[in-house]
């Protein structure tokens, strides 16, 4: 796109502030900012409007529940479906997948987020914690787990520098591969792009529901073929009782005839912030907290269990068939206020202190719509959920150590 094109587009959209200093930049820099202009996805900032998205977006939808395969369900046939998970294992169909590709806003910690060190009185870091838990089931299955690890073009670098460093924690080297996830630009509350250097735009990886098509765009399709990987196991890194690749979990899904499979636990309370599984017209599917009405939230079974009270986690199995079918479904885009760093009018980076703008976000869960089926598949929660999204308070790497040594994690 050359200078002329760009400032005539920019001007259209309104968004004349990305060349305040263009006249400054080395001629490397002001291609490069071109190309970023060029690239720009503008069906996604239009949909800001005085910083919402349109409500010609919100389509009705028709909510019924989808009951989960619970506990006890699950402990009446586990060694059955242990035994079917062990097999698909050991003939090396299932694949695990970590999504590390997020900013880690919240945590506030300067890296990626895996390699927080949430040992206290022994080194230990939450990417070890997570390879440690697949080498328990590379051991019961007797082979190694392909393991893919998406990042984002932010911290890719570090992070294989880091597992490098730690020699992939024991891991089998030849059974890693690391792929980057796109960006999408940033905005401010006004819908105007925000630019991180004089000659970029402000840019934050696009959520995590765009990682099978940047793991196919790494050509690591090819990858999983040769293997003979037919599920995929997928999980955030941010849960150290995270348990991937899970025996029974695998076995119970591949039983059950699903295309997927959704961990979950159930919620604390009618009103805790997860997503929760259920149908929506039709299809399984997880919707937010948000959205379900007084009465639905408090809504019992004839157990008295909550009728829609068991919540996802982050750990889905899909078959890699029907992701591939899937690959070029649109995805809905949601957006999430960030805090997002920026060159302010004179000039100077501003870290923000709180959210300050928007960025643009497809997410892994709205993925479990696009499947026919899905197994809402219950853990325990105390035993394999604990997110660390904070430093302190709910969520947080506090609550999380209290929950890693409770089973019996040495810190
Ligand atoms: P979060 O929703 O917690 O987002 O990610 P985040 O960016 O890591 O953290 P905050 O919101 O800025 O504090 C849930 C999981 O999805 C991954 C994260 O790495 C985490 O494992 N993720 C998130 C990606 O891989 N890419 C993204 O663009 C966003």
């Amino acid at each position: 796109m050359t200078f002329e094109e760009a400032k005539s587009l920019l001007e259209e959209k309104n968004q004349l502030q990305v060349l305040t200093y263009y006249e400054e930049l080395s001629s490397d820099e002001k291609e490069s900012l071109l190309k970023q202009v060029g690239e720009l996805d503008w069906k996604l900032l239009d949909k800001i409007t005085n910083g919402q998205e349109s409500k010609k977006d919100v389509v009705e939808k028709e909510i019924a529940p989808l009951p989960a395969l619970n506990l006890d369900a699950i402990k009446d046939r586990e060694s059955e479906y242990r035994a079917a998970g062990l097999e698909a294992l050991s003939e090396g169909k299932c694949a695990a997948v970590l999504l590390a590709g997020g900013m880690g806003t919240r945590l506030g910690f300067d890296g990626p987020k895996g390699t927080l060190p949430i040992g206290e009185e022994r080194e230990l870091y939450l990417f070890e914690q997570l390879v440690e838990n697949l080498k328990v089931v590379v051991s019961q299955a007797g082979r190694s787990i392909p393991f893919y690890i998406m990042t984002s073009e932010k911290n890719d670098a570090s992070t294989r520098t880091f597992f490098e460093e730690h020699n992939y924690f024991g891991y089998s080297r030849e059974d890693v591969h690391f792929f980057i996830q796109e960006m999408a630009a940033a905005v401010d509350y006004k819908g105007k792009l925000l630019m991180e250097e004089k000659g970029r735009l402000a840019t934050s990886p696009n959520g995590n529901g765009g990682w099978f098509s940047s793991l196919a765009k790494a050509g690591l399709l090819e990858d999983l073929h040769k293997r003979g990987v037919e599920w995929i196991n997928i999980f955030g890194v941010d849960n150290p009782l995270q348990k991937m690749c899970d025996p029974v979990f695998l076995g119970a899904t591949i039983l059950s005839g699903c295309q997927s499979g959704s961990k979950v636990v159930r919620k604390n309370d009618p009103h805790e912030k997860m997503g929760v599984v259920c149908r929506e017209n039709g299809q399984p599917s997880v919707i937010e907290y948000y959205e379900l009405s007084e009465e639905m939230a408090n809504a019992k079974d004839s157990n008295g269990i909550l009728t829609y009270g068991f919540g996802v986690i982050l750990n889905y199995l899909f078959r890699v068939d029907r992701l591939e079918e899937i690959m070029g479904n649109d995805l809905p885009v949601h957006i999430v206020e960030k805090k997002i760093p920026y060159i302010d009018e004179n000039g100077c980076l501003i870290k923000p202190e709180k959210e300050n703008g928007y960025k643009f976000e497809t997410l892994v869960v709205d993925m479990v719509r696009l499947m026919d089926d899905t197994v809402p598949f219950e853990v325990v929660r105390e035993e394999e959920f604990a997110p660390i999204k904070n430093l302190h308070g709910v969520d947080s790497l506090d609550s999380s150590r209290e929950l890693m040594k409770k089973a019996g994690i040495r810190l």
